[in-house]
């Protein structure tokens, strides 16, 4: 399974994602909000699925939203038996049905041979780095999914600035990626925020990178790392941007300080694979000469 948010926190914890992690999520209205809002708007007398429905509140909700079906698919055995129950207990058995697999296995036979017109899928995480939200998304799009269907959230963008992080505490220097916590110092922005890639998750996307993107500098002074986030559509003009429960900004290191002054153009490298680990996130900066 994949590395999950809990494991940050915890990196003794099992592969199972414990009820602590989704009382986490679903507490943080930030997060909740927009699905909420989003589930609203499409649901209604729709075939709906849900890709890691963990507690199944989003699932719920759909039903609550007047939902025809709604097929809630959860891979992890022990969150599934806390979904079982919160589905008895909301009262919408009859629309509800749970499925303990992995949602990149489910066929048209799982779905009773009908195609899904809503799908609900919070495998998120920032830059997709440690979550597989593609590989999800690319299955359910090519196999389940009717050809116009609207996946919720409908896009993600794939932010990056240039920054500046302490990094040096009591004269110890700890250089590592860092996730934008509340609480946590934010690294000092040195460019203008650019878009890397914007994601349409109704359609077939790739799941790894190797691309050079080009900042201005804004400032002079000496930059160390990238700063970035995932905002999201959700539906329409429902927009998420970060909490603490989903995809805070990510903070990543190049292996030393560089200096810039104002205007230079920086060339950033970044090679990754998406649901791996920020170990493999590989992004090197390097400050173009000057064009006469
Ligand atoms: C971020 S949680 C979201 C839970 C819930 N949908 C919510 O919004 O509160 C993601 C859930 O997806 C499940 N998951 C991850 N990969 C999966 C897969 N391939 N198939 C089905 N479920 C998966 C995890 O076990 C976890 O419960």
């Amino acid at each position: 399974m994949m590395a999950s948010r809990i494991q940050y926190n915890n990196p003794q914890s099992s592969e199972a994602l414990g009820l602590p992690y989704h009382y986490e999520m679903v507490s943080d209205p930030r997060r909740v909000g927009p699905f909420k809002e989003a589930i609203l708007r499409t649901c209604k007398g729709k075939r709906v699925l849900e890709s890691g429905a963990g507690s199944a509140i989003l699932s719920i909700l759909a039903a609550k939203a007047g939902a025809k079906k709604v097929y809630a698919v959860e891979i992890d055995h022990d969150i599934a038996r806390h979904a079982r129950k919160n589905i008895r207990k909301s009262g919408f058995e009859n629309i509800i049905t749970l499925i303990v697999a992995d949602v990149k296995s489910i066929t048209l036979a799982d779905i009773d041979h009908e195609k899904i017109d809503v799908v609900i899928a919070e495998n998120l995480s920032t830059w997709q780095v440690t979550e597989p939200q593609i590989q999800i998304m690319n299955h359910i799009s090519q196999v389940l999914a009717k050809a116009d269907f609207i996946p919720l959230p409908q896009r993600i963008f794939n932010n990056i600035e240039l920054g500046f992080a302490q990094y040096t505490f009591e004269g110890i220097e700890i250089r590592t990626h860092f996730f934008e916590f509340t609480g946590v110092p934010k690294c000092t922005i040195f460019s203008e925020k650019k878009l890397f890639v914007e994601i349409d998750l109704a359609q077939k996307n790739k799941t790894s990178y190797t691309q050079t993107i080009q900042l201005l500098a804004q400032k002079t002074g000496v930059i160390n790392c990238v700063r970035l986030t995932s905002p999201l559509q959700v539906f329409e003009d429902v927009l998420f941007d970060s909490s603490d429960s989903l995809m805070p900004p990510v903070v990543v290191p190049f292996s030393s300080d560089i200096s810039v002054e104002k205007g230079d153009r920086v060339n950033v490298m970044i090679s990754y694979r998406q649901n791996t680990n920020w170990d493999g996130f590989s992004c090197e900066a390097r400050v173009m000469p000057e064009q006469k």
